[in-house]
């Protein structure tokens, strides 16, 4: 083992050693502490997310149906590649007609070269419709 290592590992016991010591009377230090325990070895006691599992995207508020429109569905929807219903012309309008229930259907489970949720994976069905009322409200 290197000297380098020893002392680490020394300094590491030194610090939790610490941290159990003050964590009944020092709660304010602990965020500190657990930040120096990190920089050694990554330790993740109960309670900590310890940066894994990346939060769901709803928790951050659902996205407004333009950001999902310009994030997932513009590629296609803005030129009308594969002829896909054109951003803001009258084929939104055509599509309308066909109502919301039918419209959200085809964009959740795909509609010929439609791809299911627009091929956006983190899209809550909220987020999905907000999308597709965005489009058919550009419908001129
Ligand atoms: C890979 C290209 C592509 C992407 C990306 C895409 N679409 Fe589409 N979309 C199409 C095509 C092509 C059609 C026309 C399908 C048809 O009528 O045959 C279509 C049609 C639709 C329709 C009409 C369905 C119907 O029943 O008439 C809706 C609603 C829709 N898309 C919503 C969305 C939403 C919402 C997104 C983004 C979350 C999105 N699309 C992303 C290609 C795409």
């Amino acid at each position: 083992m290197s000297k380098f290592a020893a002392k680490a590992i020394s300094a590491l016991f030194a610090v939790a050693l610490g941290f159990l010591a003050t964590s009944a009377i020092a709660n304010t230090d602990n965020d500190a502490i657990a930040e120096r325990i990190a920089k050694v070895g990554s330790v993740c006691v109960e309670g900590d997310d310890c940066g894994g599992a990346a939060a769901p995207a709803a928790a951050a508020g659902a996205r407004s149906g333009s950001e999902v429109y310009t994030a997932s569905c513009s590629a296609c929807h803005a030129s009308g590649v594969l002829n896909a219903p054109k951003f803001g012309t009258s084929d939104w309008a055509d599509r309308g007609a066909k109502g919301m229930e039918t419209l959200l259907h085809s964009a959740l489970n795909g509609f010929n070269a439609m791809p299911p949720r627009g091929t956006c994976g983190t899209c809550s069905d909220e987020e999905i419709k907000a999308a597709v009322q965005y489009m058919v409200d550009s419908a001129k």
